[in-house]
């Protein structure tokens, strides 16, 4: 029987743990580089299938770089209390937010590392990416925390949410730039979806409440959610202090995995970029992703386009344009520009990467070459943070045909490679990583 496509090619899983020092490098690393590349995907148990992409064990990648030489990598699978083969549920029949994956992305908080997974716990990991264990904000947090959290630039704090299959089905969070979880407040919503990211601007927050539902019939097909024709479409606009409810706007049917950015404008309008997939595009890349995905599919995520959205809270009033036509998907920006205008992106098209100029409309493209298989780009600003665009982006580029892999480093004004570093094995594509700079 033929693999399917999540334990194929680039995606398939490695067997080992490894650890690799100076590596080769080809180019120049900006020796201002100084730090770890982190990043989090899906790395099922040899002989695991675990029915689909998104939930196989959590493994991070992790690369050293400084003074422009590339001291080391590693790989370790984070080791929750899933891996280790605890049941999903506790004695009471409810989700044990601790027996998760912990498989998408990793961040810096409050001088914590954490793994992130949408439907449990984070796992805290060192900067070595040895799992301390689960974490819970010392015990303030219990819901599931997003994989997606955002960090206010300016104020530091780190707003997410969680959303459950049971009530209450999503609830927003507020942790101060310490780390501290200050505030925990449910969020009323038509029913259980899944809500993969959402958005902040300044003064507010943004939620997605789109038609991908849960469904306890296909609990044991790997991920419990399909498309729903039935369940509106609704974006969400929430001032972040006081206690006003969400103002609701209908949007045309669509899911969006993956936000760009909001901001907010003098008449107090929220304008929201994401990569948003119509109901065609959703239902094929979601079927693509599961079990019945085929080595054949040519990109699990790549149907899929950039999209704005103009809600009025005066008016009442919605707009929504798509922004270009390109397949893409893991949106990136300069994140100190989270929730503020900001005029670039960066996402993952094709063999390549596209950035966006969002003033002028144009696109330019890097072509990482027939076969190869680029993942999000992190965008890391220079230390002297000149224009929104002066830094770096770092992806890992994998073979399709499963032969390897390397970090690559691009001058993000232009997209012209600057440096690429030789990895010691391959790193299967995987979902979301950071950038965390020496302190
Ligand atoms: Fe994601």
């Amino acid at each position: 029987m033929t693999a399917p496509l999540y334990l194929s090619g680039h995606l398939a899983p490695v067997a080992e743990e490894v650890d690799g020092h100076d590596l080769p490098v080809t180019g120049a690393l900006p020796p201002e580089l100084n730090g770890r590349y982190f990043r989090n995907g899906p790395n099922p148990s040899p002989g695991q299938d675990p029915g689909h992409w998104f939930t196989g064990h959590g493994m991070l990648h992790g690369i050293r770089l400084h003074a422009g030489r590339a001291r080391w990598y590693r790989n370790r699978w984070v080791r929750t209390a899933a891996l280790a083969g605890a049941p999903g549920r506790g004695p009471d029949g409810r989700p044990d937010l601790s027996a998760v994956t912990a498989n998408t992305s990793v961040i810096r908080h409050g001088g914590r590392i954490l793994a992130l997974v949408e439907n449990g716990l984070p796992y805290e990991v060192s900067d070595e990416l040895d799992t301390r264990g689960a974490y819970d904000f010392d015990g303030r947090l219990t819901t599931a925390m997003t994989a997606h959290p955002k960090e206010d630039p300016v104020t530091g704090d780190l707003h997410f949410f969680g959303y459950s299959a049971l009530a209450p089905f999503l609830t927003y969070h507020r942790a101060t730039a310490n780390g501290a979880l200050v505030e925990s407040r449910e969020i009323p919503v038509g029913g259980p979806t899944m809500m993969h990211d959402f958005a902040i601007t300044e003064r507010h927050v943004v939620w997605l409440d789109l038609p991908v539902v849960f469904d306890r019939a296909l609990l044991r097909k790997g991920m419990p959610y399909r498309w729903d024709d039935t369940y509106r479409a609704r974006i969400g606009v929430m001032p972040q202090r006081g206690s006003a409810p969400v103002r609701w706007f209908e949007v045309d049917p669509g899911y969006v995995f993956h936000v760009g950015n909001a901001r907010e404008d003098a008449e107090g309008r929220i304008i929201l970029d994401a990569v948003r997939y119509n109901r065609e595009a959703f239902v094929n890349s979601w079927a693509a992703m599961g079990a019945a995905g085929s080595p054949r599919a040519q990109n699990a995520t790549g149907h899929a386009q950039l999209h704005q959205w103009t809600l009025d809270p005066r008016s009442g009033r919605v707009s929504e344009q798509p922004l270009d036509d390109r397949r893409v998907e893991f949106p990136t920006l300069n994140e100190t520009l989270v929730g503020r205008p900001s005029r670039y992106r960066y996402a993952v098209h094709g063999d390549g990467l596209v950035k966006y100029d969002l003033h002028s409309g144009a696109g330019r493209c890097y072509d990482a070459g027939p076969g190869q298989a680029p993942g999000e780009a992190v965008f890391v600003p220079t230390e002297d943070g000149g224009a929104e665009d002066d830094g770096w982006l770092l992806t890992i580029v994998s073979d399709r045909a499963g032969r390897g892999s390397a970090l690559v480093v691009l001058d993000a004004t232009d997209l012209t490679r600057m440096a690429s570093v030789d990895l010691p094995q391959r790193v299967p594509a995987g979902f979301h990583g950071n950038w965390l700079p020496d302190i």
